[in-house]
């Protein structure tokens, strides 16, 4: 893409989205629009180090509403696309399949329409250079046994959630959109994310939270399901690349190659705290942990083979789980008020309804 023009980055709020916004505005510092409905999971306070960039503006709005999408294309006319707003909440589709359809698809769906659109009004050498990052998952591969190897860009679709299947939707929407339109885009799977601005309805910030708070950790099931943890930072890095050198049309699939048991990972979180927290009236964090109802199709395994990205693009982690652990802990220590203005009324609504009906589990 060409620097000059802005990047436009959805649901840059969020999560991925906020780290990913921040990482661009000090690594590359070129003008970026950061569009956000701003639902439970978007946070403006996680942006206030943004808004001292000049080159950085946020618009409030949906990726449904076309108008909107027509009106922001035309004013910023941005030379790229990073698309991240989505439900993002495996066992929130569970509860509610109907927003991740709607934001996932139907969005993707709009935002891709727009997008095209857009390009037909470019010149030809700026429509060459124009590039649509499409952000999705590991979890449309479904799920692994424990001897079979990590998931490739080739490996089969398989989505096991409404979450997944919706993720898994928009993105052979993006392919049709390739292969019928030559649309320029490039699709990205990566790995569970970690790292600091999570929404603490996640594993590792919602263990943390309750840690910290003396309350039980509730590890669903036997806690041996396994993923593959990928430090936010080095998403971003990898987000980056794509961005500046990945091919048209194709996918790359980005993971930590850190697999870790779930029970694994709250238990080096534990000792992390432990460490950290010597005061801590919870010590050992360890004995607060609690096998609760499993989750309902839970996916047993994920793992990326990123060797894809690594040859092509010379990706390559730089943090170890060791020292993206640390670095997340001490982040959420050090922010514990970020931790509890985010964990509103609301958000303890969500907790009441996951957590109340699961009850202890037999492990
Ligand atoms: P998140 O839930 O933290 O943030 C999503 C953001 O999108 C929020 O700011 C929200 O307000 C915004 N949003 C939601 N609906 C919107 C709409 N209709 N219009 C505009 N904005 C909207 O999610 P995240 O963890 O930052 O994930 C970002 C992307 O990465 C998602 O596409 C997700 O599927 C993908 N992903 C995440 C992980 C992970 O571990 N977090 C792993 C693999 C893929
Ligand atoms: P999560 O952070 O929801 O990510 P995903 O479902 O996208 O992998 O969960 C990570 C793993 O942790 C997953 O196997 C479910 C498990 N988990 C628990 O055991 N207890 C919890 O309270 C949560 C939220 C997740």
């Amino acid at each position: 893409m060409n620097n000059s023009s802005p990047v436009l980055v959805t649901g840059g709020a969020g999560f991925i989205g906020s780290n990913f916004v921040l990482d661009w505005l000090s690594a590359v510092g070129s003008p970026l629009v950061n569009l956000d409905k701003i639902t439970y999971a978007g946070n403006l306070q996680n942006l206030v180090a943004a808004e001292t960039y000049s080159g950085y503006s946020f618009e409030r709005g949906d990726i449904c509403d076309a108008g909107l999408l027509h009106r922001i294309l035309n004013h910023y006319a941005p030379g790229a696309v990073v698309h991240l707003a989505a439900e993002s909440h495996v066992d929130r589709s569970l509860l509610g399949p109907g927003d991740f359809v709607q934001t996932n698809v139907q969005g993707t769906f709009c935002l891709l329409e727009c997008v095209r659109a857009y390009l037909e009004r470019l010149s030809p050498a700026r429509r060459a250079e124009f590039r649509f990052i499409h952000v999705s998952t590991d979890e449309v591969y479904g799920t692994l046994s424990p001897g079979d190897p990590p998931f490739t860009e080739s490996t089969a679709y398989a989505p096991n959630s409404p979450y997944a299947a919706s993720k898994a939707s928009s993105d052979f929407l993006v392919r049709s959109y390739v292969h019928s339109y030559g649309f320029p885009a490039i699709t990205t799977n990566c790995s569970n994310n970690y790292g600091p601005f999570q929404f603490p309805e996640k594993l590792l910030p919602l263990m943390i939270a309750n840690a910290v708070a003396g309350k039980p950790l509730p590890v669903y099931g036997d806690g041996r399901q396994v993923r593959d943890w990928l430090y936010v930072g080095d998403h971003c890095a990898a987000l980056r690349l794509v961005l500046d050198r990945g091919r048209v049309g194709e996918t790359y699939n980005i993971g930590g190659r850190n697999e870790q048991t779930n029970l694994d990972t709250v238990r080096l979180l534990c000792a992390l705290l432990d460490e950290l927290l010597p005061e801590s009236p919870h010590k050992p964090h360890e004995g607060l942990i609690q096998f609760v109802a499993d989750r309902p199709g839970h996916d047993r395994r994920y793992a990326i083979d990123a060797a894809k990205i690594e040859r092509e693009l010379g990706w390559r982690p730089a943090e170890t789980f060791a020292t993206g652990l640390r670095r997340t802990v001490e982040w959420y220590l050090a922010n514990r008020d970020w931790m509890e203005q985010v964990m509103s009324g609301a958000y303890q609504h969500w907790i009441d309804r996951n957590y109340a009906a699961r009850g202890a589990a037999n492990q």
